[in-house]
């Protein structure tokens, strides 16, 4: 019998950029597109998976035939994602997450005025989802067959270097693969095309893919298919 290779599979994946609110009309935010998320759920969605597709601020729409969570902010994420998580086989964090948030949200519009100082923002650090995911999995009962992936843009003079970083952060994070970005000043954010290393934590060779988003989503869906279908836990 014929089958897809994540036929009957959960997959969650995050896209595009968190914003985090200063008052109720500004907030910090990224440039993420949410293009690599999205194609991700679409190579996911052909080969068979149901998607959960959690989407900060995207450029472009989400695709047909997956399900929508729209969430905002870091910790919005936060909460769908450890939510979708427990029910899902692969979670993929390709959303680009602040690193901090405001430390005070104003409820009303922060205004401009002569006879005060130049307002300063203080910020506070957001919860590393990814590692979080990671630790929800391994203190969970049924868990452990659950392939958690995150991405990793890294810049370095060299692609020795740029590997050396992400080899770490895959340790210190404990995901199961890492997607890592080669990045330069205009490289990546935005762009219809990409090339990556998947990273895995069984040790098995850097894999190399490059093209365009969706060819780059499609070798990474394929990577996944086969950690699900032939690697133990
Ligand atoms: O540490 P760094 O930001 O480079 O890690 C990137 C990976 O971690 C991505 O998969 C991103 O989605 C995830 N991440 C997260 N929570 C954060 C920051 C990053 O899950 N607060």
């Amino acid at each position: 019998d014929y089958q897809l290779p994540l036929a009957g599979r959960i997959v969650t994946i995050s896209a595009g950029g968190t914003r985090e609110p200063l008052d109720p009309v500004r907030f910090l935010g990224n440039r993420s597109s949410g293009k690599q998320g999205v194609a991700l759920a679409v190579a996911a969605r052909n080969a068979g998976a149901t998607v959960r597709l959690l989407a900060a601020h995207m450029d472009v729409p989400p695709p047909a035939g997956v399900e929508v969570v729209r969430v905002e902010t870091a910790l919005q994420l936060r909460a769908a994602a450890l939510d979708a998580a427990a029910r899902s086989d692969v979670v993929i964090m390709s959303a680009a997450v602040a690193d901090f948030r405001p430390a005070e949200v104003s409820d009303t519009k922060i205004k401009k005025r002569d006879d005060t100082a130049d307002p300063v923002i203080s910020l506070v650090r957001n919860p590393d989802i990814l590692q979080e995911l990671v630790e929800q999995r391994n203190s969970g009962p049924a868990g452990s067959g659950q392939l958690i992936v995150g991405f990793a843009a890294e810049t370095g003079d060299s692609q020795g270097d740029v590997l050396a970083y992400a080899e770490a952060k895959l340790r210190r994070k404990g995901c199961d693969l890492l997607v890592v970005n080669h990045v330069g000043t205009d490289k990546v954010f935005g762009q219809d095309s990409n090339s990556v290393v998947i990273l895995s934590r069984s040790g098995s060779e850097p894999q190399e893919a490059s093209g365009t988003k969706t060819e780059v989503s499609e070798a990474i869906i394929g990577r996944i298919s086969f950690e699900l279908n032939h690697v133990s836990p």
